[in-house]
């Protein structure tokens, strides 16, 4: 496993993280046992990853702290969130991050974000909210403290921009694909001048991870004229990608492409099954994507910013 450092954090992070929320919730959003959702996260952790990603509202917290019982504390960075869809108080933060702790058996969060922030409600959590989250830093609850955007509803980052105008953001989580690529030019300058940590999800998600449900969705996008049909075999789509110097596959591909793209830290990849952990490990040993299949990629999808992969 490759490691990198989380921006102004300082933090030693795996470019792989374990994203125990997503469709599969590690195993539990699909069908498997709790038993066999530990049993991944301890393989994830044996196989070097040193980054897990949990929120209050994923309910995995639990499994987590069984799981990681027992490790050494400080190999392993942690990252949590506190939900932001009802209008939240200093008092409802306080009390979701003690249960947070206890679920997860630790006495720290390594990164306390604000999950799923909406424009709309991003003032009052910046003014009400932020202040609470610096007090719980200083006494030693919170190492750092980051922002997370409703990717499903807001494809064109429009939360983050506003976000990236203050500066008491260490790590902001970001929602970059093959097929939405607009953070390139809308997030990751910022991030990169500010020295902010920068997590991806959604680099697989359902439509990368679906053969059928990508042809449905980038049909779509052509019908839309959103990408032109001029770049891109109606009936190969994105196969070629896959060849001797390219890629194993289209998930192989999804998770190359966020690793090496400037600016991005960690790649969440999220997933309940052992041999998919195992194969997304293979991909974040491989080199980046030959040039000529990136410029492609970026041709293709230049003009989409109005989709999640979801
Ligand atoms: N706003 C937020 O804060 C927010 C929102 C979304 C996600 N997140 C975080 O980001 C993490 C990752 O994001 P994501 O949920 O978008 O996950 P992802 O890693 O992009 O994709 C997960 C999907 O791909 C499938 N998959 C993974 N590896 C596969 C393989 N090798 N072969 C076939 N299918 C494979 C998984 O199913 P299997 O179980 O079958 O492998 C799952 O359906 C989440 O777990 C969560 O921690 C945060």
């Amino acid at each position: 496993m490759d490691y990198t450092i989380l921006g102004r954090t300082g933090l030693k992070v795996s470019v792989m993280g374990l994203g125990c929320g997503g469709p599969s919730r590690i195993g539990k959003g699909t069908g498997r046992s709790k038993e066999e959702s530990i049993a991944l996260i301890r393989q994830a952790i044996d196989y070097g990853i040193n980054f897990i990603d949990t929120s209050e509202i994923y309910g995995t917290e639990k499994i987590i702290g069984i799981a990681i019982e027992g490790m050494d504390r400080e190999s392993l960075i942690i990252s949590t969130k506190k939900q932001t869809m009802d209008r939240i108080t200093p008092e409802k933060v306080q009390k979701s991050l003690e249960k947070s702790l206890k679920k997860l058996g630790t006495d720290y969060i390594d990164i306390y974000h604000l999950h799923a922030v909406r424009l709309k409600d991003y003032d009052y959590l910046a003014t009400k909210i932020v202040p609470t989250l610096q007090e719980l830093q200083k006494e030693g609850k919170i190492r750092y403290i980051g922002i997370t955007e409703q990717f499903i509803s807001d494809t064109g980052h429009k939360m983050l921009q506003r976000a990236l105008k203050d500066d008491f953001w260490d790590v902001m989580m970001v929602g970059f694909n093959m097929l939405n690529q607009s953070a390139r030019d809308r997030v990751f300058p910022k991030t990169i001048e500010k020295n902010i940590g920068v997590l991806i999800m959604f680099a697989v998600r359902l439509a990368l991870s679906r053969p059928n449900y990508l042809k449905q969705v980038i049909g779509q996008l052509i019908e839309k004229k959103l990408v032109n049909v001029s770049n891109i075999n109606e009936k190969n789509l994105l196969d070629f990608l896959i060849h001797k110097d390219g890629a194993e596959n289209i998930i192989d591909a999804a998770y190359r492409f966020c690793r090496y793209e400037p600016g991005t830290h960690v790649i969440l990849s999220g997933t309940g099954n052992a041999e998919h952990l195992k194969s997304n490990i293979k991909s974040f040993s491989r080199p980046p994507l030959p040039q000529e299949d990136l410029i492609r990629l970026k041709n293709i999808f230049k003009n989409v910013d109005s989709i999640s992969g979801h």
